[in-house]
């Protein structure tokens, strides 16, 4: 079976994109990274994505304003320029224009630090902490136009700590991201995964439970 062509999009670090990759080198992972484009022409991400014999691509998004329309069209033109079948937003600080998602839809995923639907947006691992949350994780999810929203693919979960502070927090989920999003670009990408109204059926069955998925570290 051909090795499906992904695109991971960045804007910074990129070490979800390096989890990727990792994955990718083995030649019997359904999915290669063909193409890294970021909106930021210093993201940390690219060079990681050269040094790994990667393509890379820029597309700033600072000369088209507020014209989100056109920033997209200009990401599709590389999108195509590429082949892409599947793109996975890593750390992309963009939103993304309702039809843009749509040339994308159940093609697209994002990796999202806590548990979804809770602590949407930014600075979750500080929320999560103020709200007394005794659980918390990483989401891999569909894109939808709606921000950190779109069916679930798969979720990790960590237990908090009592003395965690945001770092330590945002450590331990980092490390179930790293995990959670090759193992859901691989179901993906073995077009395992089923979008039924609002929800994701993973080789028919429900979603699996994320304490059950990720053994707490
Ligand atoms: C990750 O926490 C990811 O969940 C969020 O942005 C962060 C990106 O980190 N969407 P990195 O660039 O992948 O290291």
């Amino acid at each position: 079976m051909s090795r499906q062509r992904v695109a991971v999009l960045i804007s910074g670090r990129g070490s979800n994109m390096a989890a990727l990759i990792a994955a990718a080198k083995d030649q019997s992972y359904p999915a290669e990274i063909v193409l890294v484009l970021s909106n930021k022409a210093d993201a940390g991400g690219l060079v990681t994505a050269r040094d790994n014999g990667i393509a890379t691509e820029i597309v700033d998004h600072t000369p088209f304003g507020k014209d989100r329309v056109a920033f997209d069209a200009a990401m599709q033109t590389k999108l195509e320029t590429h082949c892409i079948d599947l793109v996975c937003l890593a750390g992309f600080m963009r939103l993304l224009s309702p039809g843009f998602v749509g040339l994308w839809q159940n093609r697209m995923l994002n990796i999202h630090p806590a548990l979804l639907p809770a602590f949407k947006g930014l600075d979750t691992h500080r929320r999560a902490l103020a709200a007394g949350a005794k659980m918390h994780g990483a989401t891999v999810h569909f894109v939808v136009p709606e921000m950190d929203a779109g069916p679930i693919i798969m979720q990790g979960a960590v237990a908090v700590r009592p003395d965690d502070t945001e770092a330590s927090l945002s450590a331990r989920v980092l490390a179930v991201e790293h995990r959670i999003y090759p193992a859901s670009l691989r179901l993906v990408a073995e077009n395992r995964v089923a979008v039924v109204g609002d929800h994701c059926l993973i080789d028919g069955a429900p979603v699996p439970d994320p304490v059950a998925l990720i053994p707490q570290q």
